[in-house]
């Protein structure tokens, strides 16, 4: 469900068309609605209030300051990987202690920095992580609370680059090691391991592996209980599916009917829930609006070519993603069923939507069924809020763009698209320096 539809033919973002916001900031443009991100997030949040859950949501998905703002308001906390993101947090607002802190790498100076800020949870990847983070807190005469990253080892059934619950991956420790884990360090004086974290993945297309994922991380929560250690906390992560097809993704309510009634009597016993949803709150609630350069083609290939790429958005290229493309204007008979169009519809013409980059592998659609484009006209790239702006780089030295957020008729530019300036600003700001390098006896 999104606020993205044609009326009479013309694609509109809630109830502004498309292409008056093409035509007046510009493409490419990505174009968020303000009720999607809402009714997503309120969703999330009805489905699963019998668990009265904190909902972090994952920054990383969609990190404009105004969507973490918007969704800070309606009570979200927010799921961090790196200082940047806490950064982005504590502009937004959002108290720290409402926040997550994960990844495999965090640096000395982003502990450090999440410590004084006051996160909530350090969600621990490691023994060697643990043993730093103590060793820092310490350091600094603080304390902190963590959350060990567990690894269920349950194959989330996603791509392998965004599989994250199996045993072969980087993230957490298997639940043998985290037996040994609380042996180590459940008692540490610096640093309170109160919890447990659970990602196996993202997107994830049925509830099944968190039942699973779920069941293995209670059954260690009442192992470690035996053994004297409290977890207060499970945070379950993100992950849950978005729309890229029609209804192509569980509902907030249907994985939330296999999850809470495995952990209701828990929270009544005083477990705190945590979820980290990113995608299934901003998939849906952004288009990437881009205009056609030209036509043409090559042996028995039509491509339509388009002022972004995998610069732009990255994830067909990067994970053979599907994202529904449809031009912003058509006849009656073209509108398209949501995220689908019958590719047997009279008139439409294969074809490869790619970008201006410098590669083969930038496309954003490989051998798919479209009405005939010209120059000039303008598609709209579905299904693009998550990891779109937020994965989008600056290959081929192409600024990035601007955002929109769309309430009803009011658009407000979130971000400004970047100039050429700003491409080179690192680098001319300053007089290059050149830097002296002492030779220090040992690494670090
Ligand atoms: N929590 C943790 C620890 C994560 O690593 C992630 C995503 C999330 C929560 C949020 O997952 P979500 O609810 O958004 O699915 N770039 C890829 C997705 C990478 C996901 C990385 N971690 C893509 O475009 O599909």
């Amino acid at each position: 469900m999104d606020h993205f539809s044609y009326i009479e033919g013309r694609l509109h973002a809630e109830q502004v068309p498309c292409t008056t916001l093409a035509e007046s900031v510009g493409t490419p443009l990505y174009v968020y609605s303000r009720s999607t991100f809402c009714d997503h997030y309120d969703r999330l949040a009805e489905a699963f209030a019998p668990l009265d859950p904190l909902i972090c949501y994952s920054i990383k998905s969609c990190s404009n300051l105004s969507i973490c703002r918007l969704l800070g308001e309606r009570g979200a906390g927010m799921d961090l990987v790196s200082g940047g993101e806490l950064h982005r947090a504590e502009l937004a607002g959002i108290d720290p202690a409402r926040c997550v802190y994960a990844g495999v790498g965090k640096t000395d100076a982003e502990i450090i920095r999440a410590i004084k800020a006051g996160v909530g949870w350090l969600n621990v990847e490691s023994e060697a992580e643990f043993e730093n983070i103590s060793r820092l807190a310490s350091k600094s005469d603080m304390t902190c609370q963590a959350a060990l990253r567990i690894n269920p080892d349950v194959d989330p059934m996603t791509h392998r680059y965004t599989t994250t619950g199996k045993k072969e991956t980087k993230f957490g420790v298997d639940i043998q090691r985290a037996r040994a884990f609380f042996k180590s360090y459940g008692h540490d004086p610096h640093c309170r391991l109160a919890g447990l974290h659970l990602h196996i993945g993202s997107p994830v297309y049925s509830p099944e592996p968190y039942v699973r994922s779920i069941e293995k991380a209670l059954e260690l929560i009442d192992e470690l209980k035996t053994e004297g250690y409290t977890i207060d906390t499970l945070d379950l992560g993100g992950g849950f599916g978005a729309n890229y097809e029609t209804d192509q993704s569980p509902i907030a309510a249907d994985y939330a009917s296999h999850i809470v009634p495995l952990l209701e009597s828990r929270v009544t016993q005083g477990l705190k829930i945590i979820l980290e949803p990113g995608r299934s709150i901003s998939a849906n609630a952004g288009v990437l609006l881009l205009k056609v350069l030209y036509v043409k083609t090559s042996g028995d290939k039509t491509f339509v070519i388009c002022d972004g790429g995998m610069n732009i958005l990255l994830r067909p290229s990067h994970y053979d993603a599907f994202h529904f493309i449809w031009p912003c204007e058509v006849c009656a008979d073209q509108v398209p069923l949501r995220r689908e169009m019958k590719p047997d519809l009279p008139g439409l013409i294969v074809t490869d939507v790619v970008g201006p980059i410098c590669e083969t592998g930038d496309f954003l659609a490989l051998d798919r069924p479209l009405p005939p484009v010209k120059r000039g006209e303008v598609l709209a790239v579905f299904s693009a809020g998550a990891y779109g702006m937020s994965m989008a780089n600056r290959y081929n030295s192409m600024p990035l763009p601007a955002e929109v957020l769309v309430d009803g008729d009011r658009v407000t530019q979130i971000r400004g698209a970047e100039s050429y300036e700003d491409l080179v600003q690192h680098e001319l700001k300053h007089e290059p320096i050149v830097l002296k390098i002492e030779e220090k006896a040992g690494r670090p």
